[in-house]
C-alpha cells in the first residue's frame, strides 16, 4: 500500500480520496448521526466537507426511540428558573451549574432551530387559536415543559434531520461504518496530542480504510447495551468512549447509568419503553394487588425523579418476589390515551395489552449514561481537534441523575457549542497528516465465532446482576474479577484475529463497563443513580464531587 502524502489546506476545503490505499480526508469527521451527530452537521457551514459516519442505517440510534420529548421553558407560568433549579434538585448534588445555565437557556431557541428544520411537534387542540405547541409533564419537572410529537418525538426529529442533511451536496455519509479507533499524533505545540483521523471497518463489504480529518467529533451515543435488559437500540456499546479513553481522554461520572423505571415486561418486547409521560399525564404505578405504592417512597409519587421511581420498582419486586410491577392508566377516557400516546397504544396492543383497559406490566431497564467522555462548553476533549456531544460526553450537565427529556435538548445545545469553536479551530489547523494505513498482515480469521458470542452474554448478565441498580462492594468486586479477566481475552483475541462488528462492540462494552465498576468502586457513597448497600448515605464531605478517570493512572 502507498502511503498519503501531507496535504495542507488554507482556503480551500476539501474531500480527496486516495485511491491507492482509500484514504479519505474530510475537514471534518462526526461519528454518529443522532440528534447529536446531525445537530453539528447541519449548523457547520457548508464549505465545509464533512463525513458522517453511522454504525448502522442513518436512523438506528437511542434519537429515533425517543419518546417524550424535549424540555424547554416556553410556558407563561414556567421560568428558566424552575427548569435549573428542577435539574440540578435531579442531578443529587453533581450538576455543573454553567452548563445546566447555558443548556436550559437555550432550550426555546432549540425547539425553534428544529422547527425550522421542518420537525412537527404536537399543539393544542384547534380550540386554541394560537395553536400553541402542547406541553406534557415528565418526572423531576416542575411545570409542563415537555415538548413533543405525540409520543413518536425521535422520529419526528431523526426523520426531519435525515431529510435536510441528505440535501447538503457538502455532507458525505457513511451508513453501515463501524469507526475502529481514533489515530492522533503529539501536538508539537502543547504537551498534548491531537486527532489526525480513524480507521473505519465497512461491515456490508468486510474492509478495513483509514479516513484523515482535522477535526473529528464523537457522537457516538450511550452505554447501555452494557446491561442485559436495556430500552436501548443494538448501536448503543459506548464505542465514543472507549476510543477516547484509548486514544488517552479522561472520562467522567461512569457509576451513573439510568435506569428507566417503565419497560413493557413481555419476552418479545426487548424491553420496550413506555414514555414517562404516560406517568406525566396521570398513569400509577400498582403493584399485583392493585394499591399504589410510589407514596410511600416519595411525596412526589409516580412523578418523583428516576432514580427514586426505578429503586422503588426494584425494592417492591425483590420485596414481594414479583416479576413485575403495573402501570395504569386505564381510568384516563381511551380517547385521551389513544390520541396522546398512538404508537404506544397499538404497540402495546400488538403484545397483547389494550392500555385503555389494562394495566401495563413493567420492569426498570438500563436507558441512559449520564457519564462520558470530559468536555469543556464547547464540546472539547482532552485532545485538540477531538469533540464528543451527546450522549457520549460528559458536560457535567446532569450530575448524578438525568432529569427525563434533558438529553435531547444537551445534544443540540452542544451541536451548536461545539459548530463554533470547530470553525475557530479549523482557521489554525487546516493541516493533513499522514495516517500509517491498517496493518491486518499478522492476523488470521477467527476459527472460534462462540468466544465473542459467550463473552457478549457473560458481560450483560453479570453487569446486570453486579453492577445494577443495587449494588454491594462484594458485587461490584465480583465484576471487576470477570471484567480483568474478559478484556485479556478480548486484547488476546484482538491482537490474532480479524476484526468484525461484533468483537469491535464487544471489546467497546468491555472497556467500557471496566469504567463503570471502577467508577462505582471508588464511589463509597449512595447518590443519584449509584446506590450500595454498604455506604447507603450521602457523604457530601468527601464525594460531592465528579467521579474522574485519567488513562494509565488507576
Ligand atoms: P444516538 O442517537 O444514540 O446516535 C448514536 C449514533 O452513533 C448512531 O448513529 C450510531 O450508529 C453511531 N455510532 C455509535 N458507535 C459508532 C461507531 N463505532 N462507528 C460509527 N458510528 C457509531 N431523551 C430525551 O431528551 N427525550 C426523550 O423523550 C427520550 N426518550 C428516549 C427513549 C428511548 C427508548 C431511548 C433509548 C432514549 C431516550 N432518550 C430521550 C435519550 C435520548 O434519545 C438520547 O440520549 C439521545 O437521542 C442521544 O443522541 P446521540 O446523538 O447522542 O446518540
Ligand atoms: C420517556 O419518554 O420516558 C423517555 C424520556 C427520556 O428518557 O428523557
Amino acid at each position: 500500500m502507498l502511503v498519503n502524502y501531507i496535504i495542507t489546506l488554507k482556503s480551500v476545503s476539501i474531500q480527496i480520496i486516495n485511491m491507492q490505499d482509500n484514504t479519505f480526508t474530510f475537514d471534518v469527521i462526526i461519528i454518529g448521526s443522532g440528534a447529536a451527530g446531525l445537530g453539528l452537521a447541519l449548523s457547520l457551514p457548508s464549505r465545509l466537507q464533512i463525513a458522517i459516519i453511522s454504525k448502522s442505517n442513518m436512523s438506528e440510534g437511542s434519537t429515533f426511540y425517543a419518546q417524550g420529548g424535549i424540555s424547554a421553558v416556553l410556558d407563561e407560568f414556567d421560568s428558566i428558573e424552575a427548569h435549573k433549579k428542577d435539574t440540578i434538585k435531579a442531578g443529587a448534588g453533581l450538576c455543573h451549574e454553567d452548563t445546566v445555565e447555558l443548556v436550559v437557556a437555550n432550550g426555546k431557541a432549540s425547539i425553534d432551530w428544529l422547527i425550522s428544520n421542518n420537525v412537527q411537534f404536537s399543539t393544542n387542540d384547534s380550540s386554541d387559536s394560537n395553536n400553541k405547541l402542547h406541553l406534557t409533564k415528565e418526572g423531576g419537572h416542575s411545570h409542563r415543559r415537555v415538548v413533543h410529537a405525540d409520543d413518536s418525538t425521535g422520529r419526528a426529529v431523526q426523520t426531519a434531520l435525515n431529510e435536510q442533511v441528505l440535501n447538503q451536496r457538502n455532507i458525505k455519509i457513511f451508513e453501515h461504518h463501524n469507526v475502529i479507533d481514533l489515530i492522533t499524533e503529539d501536538d508539537v505545540n502543547s504537551s498534548s496530542s491531537k486527532i489526525i483521523g480513524c480507521y473505519v471497518l465497512d461491515t456490508k463489504k468486510d474492509r478495513i480504510f483509514s479516513m484523515s480529518a482535522p477535526c473529528i467529533t464523537l457522537a457516538t451515543g450511550g452505554a447501555s447495551k452494557v446491561y442485559l435488559y436495556t430500552s436501548n437500540p443494538d448501536v448503543s456499546t459506548g464505542d465514543g468512549i472507549a476510543m477516547a479513553w484509548r486514544a488517552g481522554c479522561r472520562v467522567a461520572n461512569m457509576e451513573f447509568m439510568q435506569f428507566h423505571p417503565t419497560c413493557l415486561y413481555h419476552p418479545q418486547a426487548k424491553s420496550f419503553l413506555i414514555s414517562e409521560a404516560v406517568r406525566g399525564e396521570g398513569g400509577l404505578l400498582l403493584l399485583p394487588d392493585g394499591s399504589r405504592f410510589m407514596p410511600r417512597f416519595d411525596k412526589r409519587a409516580e412523578l418523583a425523579p428516576r432514580d427514586i421511581v426505578a429503586r422503588a420498582i426494584d425494592h417492591e419486586m425483590k420485596r414481594l418476589g414479583i416479576e413485575s410491577v403495573f402501570l395504569d392508566i386505564s381510568h384516563l377516557t381511551p380517547q385521551f390515551t389513544k390520541s396522546h400516546f398512538p404508537m404506544l397504544y397499538k404497540k402495546c396492543l400488538d403484545f397483547g395489552f389494550d392500555m385503555t383497559k389494562d394495566p401495563l406490566p413493567v420492569v426498570p431497564a438500563a436507558h441512559y449514561t449520564c457519564g462520558g467522555v470530559i468536555t469543556d462548553k464547547h464540546g472539547s476533549t482532552d485532545i485538540h481537534g477531538l469533540y464528543a456531544i451527546g450522549e457520549t460526553a460528559f458536560t457535567g450537565l446532569h450530575g448524578a441523575n438525568r432529569m427525563a427529556s434533558n438529553s435531547i435538548l444537551e445534544c443540540l445545545v452542544f451541536a451548536k457549542q461545539a459548530s463554533k469553536h470547530i470553525q475557530n479551530y479549523l482557521s489554525d489547523n487546516r493541516k493533513t497528516a499522514i495516517i500509517r494505513p491498517w496493518d491486518d498482515s499478522n492476523v488470521i480469521n477467527s476459527d472460534e465465532a462462540i468466544v465473542v458470542s459467550h463473552n457478549w452474554a457473560e458481560l450483560r448478565q453479570f453487569m446486570w446482576d453486579y453492577v445494577g441498580i443495587v449494588r454491594t462492594t462484594k458485587r461490584l468486586q465480583r465484576a471487576k474479577n470477570r471484567i480483568t479477566l474478559l478484556n485479556k481475552e478480548i486484547e488476546d483475541y484482538y491482537s490474532n484475529f480479524h476484526v468484525t462488528n461484533d468483537f469491535l462492540e464487544l471489546r467497546n462494552l468491555a472497556h467500557t463497563a471496566e469504567l463503570i465498576i471502577d467508577s462505582a468502586l471508588s464511589r463509597k457513597e449512595s447518590r443519584g443513580l449509584h446506590y450500595t448497600r454498604d455506604y447507603p448515605e450521602l457523604d457530601d464531605k468527601n464525594f460531592k464531587r465528579d467521579t474522574v478517570l485519567k488513562p494509565g493512572r488507576n
